[in-house]
């Protein structure tokens, strides 16, 4: 067994929840549970990103103390995470006093190690991306590089952390570990990056009277620490850093950071050089996914054009969908739609589509037909029946069953996808062919008896396949054949592996959704 450290960002908590963050959580959470159900040891960390001016401003806009503000915001994650289903082991807040702790021994440690220091600045301050930008990279566009919105001029001293320093040392890293970003035009993006951009300072401090909710500076009263630097460091906070040494050193380094390629950046070039300079080994890889868009507009706040995973559940459930399968709908789509590198647009059709020909059809049909044929022909009782994988079966099986854990691990959950649902329709293509209601007429019954046991073992298995992507879904499937939830593993996917069935047929999985 080994462990499995894995992290999503900390989201800000002023937004409202939108498919964009789902989207992140459903990708972790779908590898997190791999891993479990391959034996390992994970841990999976996400939360909330709680400070800063613009929660306050938020705050304000509200009429609510910050505080206050930031305790109702941080339910609309946690409930949207119940609700998804996302199996997180801790939920992190940045105004935790661990880590507002955890923050300062950090910045005193840098400090005294001389890699923190104070001078004056002067530039452009932009509020929504809290980035400060130069003269120069202002004027080009006239506003914020990043988002465009309008920037503050500013002259204050300030705490700044040594980024420059480490140049060369992350130049090297990146050459000689091809994978630690990943996809590869991530990856290519930040080296072109650090080739055309020699490395500045990082301002790591804001002055008080200018930004009041954020962490004390630990070294100048006059301070608080710049929500950025402190936020990257919940990843070796969450892990137990500086106060369980020993779950630290188990833990570290964590294996995939998840996150948007929005703030790639942050965690490919600042993030290694903070710990680097802590001299702490590096994290194995930053997976960035593509953004959701509408109509090829990014889904965010700002642009108004946000879809609430939420509404999207109910409006499903409209359609008569079970809860937990309108959840699973949402699941499936956004994990089988795009690969995890590309951008893809979000559509109420598109969602439909996939949920009345993958989930309705393929699977669903599956399920229903064999466990009504269980019933009408074998009164639902298992018995005496062959092990043999039927011819049909055995090239898609076989190399699913030797490319479903590397799929996996490289994060190629759409393309896996694709190919259990080979697999599924192998199987609804082996019921037409075979004609099993002739058997029956024929009472060929060894042949009957065969032909159903090798459904039900390749759903089964199947489900298997199908659980760290849509839980509820294969679980419920799995209950119907009387499998025991421990043995909901991967350790059971061989043929033939599972003690015996006790069917039990439920209504259907997912109705058709007739939309005009
Ligand atoms: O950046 N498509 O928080 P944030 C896909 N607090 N993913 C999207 C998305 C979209 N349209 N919109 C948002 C922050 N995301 C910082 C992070 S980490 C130490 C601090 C997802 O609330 C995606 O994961 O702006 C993106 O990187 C993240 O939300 C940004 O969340
Ligand atoms: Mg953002």
């Amino acid at each position: 067994m080994s462990k499995v450290y894995l992290t999503t960002p900390l989201y800000y908590v002023n937004a409202h929840p939108h498919i964009g963050h789902a989207y992140t959580n459903v990708i972790a959470d779908c590898m997190a549970r791999f891993y479990r159900s391959k034996g390992d040891a994970v841990y999976f960390l996400t939360g909330t990103d709680e400070h800063g001016e613009k929660i306050k401003e938020a705050a304000g806009k509200e009429n609510k103390e910050v505080k206050e503000f930031v305790e109702e915001k941080v339910k609309n994650f946690t409930h949207l995470w119940k609700e998804l289903n996302i199996s997180y082991d801790f939920f992190i807040r940045t105004t935790f006093s661990f880590h507002e702790e955890v923050v300062k021994k950090v910045i005193i440690h840098l400090f005294n190690k001389g890699d923190i220091y104070k001078e004056k600045y002067k530039g452009f301050y932009c509020v929504p991306c809290e980035s400060f930008w130069t003269e120069s990279q202002v004027k080009e566009t006239g506003g914020c590089p990043e988002c465009g919105r309008k920037v503050k001029e500013i002259e204050e001293e300030n705490y700044f952390f040594r980024l420059s320093k480490y140049e060369d040392w992350l130049k090297e890293h990146l050459k000689n570990h091809s994978q630690f970003i990943r996809p590869k035009i991530r990856y290519n993006e930040v080296v072109g990056f650090l080739e055309n951009n020699p490395l500045v300072d990082l301002c790591i401090s804001r002055p008080r009277k200018r930004v009041e909710w954020g962490i004390d500076f630990p070294l100048d009263k006059n301070y608080v620490v710049y929500v950025w630097f402190e936020a990257l460091l919940n990843y070796i906070s969450g892990a137990g850093f500086y106060f369980e040494e020993e779950r630290f050193k188990n833990l570290w380094p964590a294996n995939i950071h998840f996150i948007g390629k929005d703030i790639l950046r942050q965690h490919a070039i600042i993030w290694p050089i903070i710990l680097k300079s802590l001299e702490i080994e590096p994290p194995n890889l930053v997976f960035a996914h593509g953004w959701w868009k509408v109509e090829d507009v990014k889904m965010s706040k700002s642009k108004g054009n946000i879809v609430n995973p939420l509404e999207l559940i109910s409006a499903l459930e409209s359609y008569n969908l079970k809860k937990e399968s309108a959840i699973d709908v949402l699941r499936y789509f956004l994990l089988r739609e795009i690969p995890v590198g590309s951008d893809g647009n979000f559509s109420w059709y598109a969602v439909i589509t996939r949920a009345n020909n993958d989930l309705a059809n393929d699977l669903g049909n599956l399920v229903y037909r064999t466990l009504n044929m269980m019933e009408k022909y074998m009164d639902a009782k298992v018995s005496s029946l062959s092990r043999e994988m039927p011819l049909e079966f055995k090239e898609i099986f076989l190399s699913l069953d030797k490319n479903y854990i590397s799929l996996m691990e490289k994060g190629g959950f759409s393309l896996c996808l694709e190919e259990i649902f080979k697999f599924i329709n192998i199987m609804n293509k082996y019921i037409e062919d075979k004609k099993p209601w002739i058997f029956y007429k024929e009472r060929s019954y060894e042949e009957l008896k065969n032909f159903l046991y090798s459904l039900l073992e390749g759903i089964r298995i199947t489900s298997l396949y199908l659980y760290p992507f849509i839980p509820y879904t294969a679980s419920y499937i799995l209950a119907q054949l009387g499998v025991k939830k421990e043995e909901i593993s991967l350790r059971k996917k061989r043929w033939a592996a599972n003690e015996g069935y006790l069917i039990s047929k439920e209504k259907p999985l997912f109705p058709r959704i007739d939309v005009d």
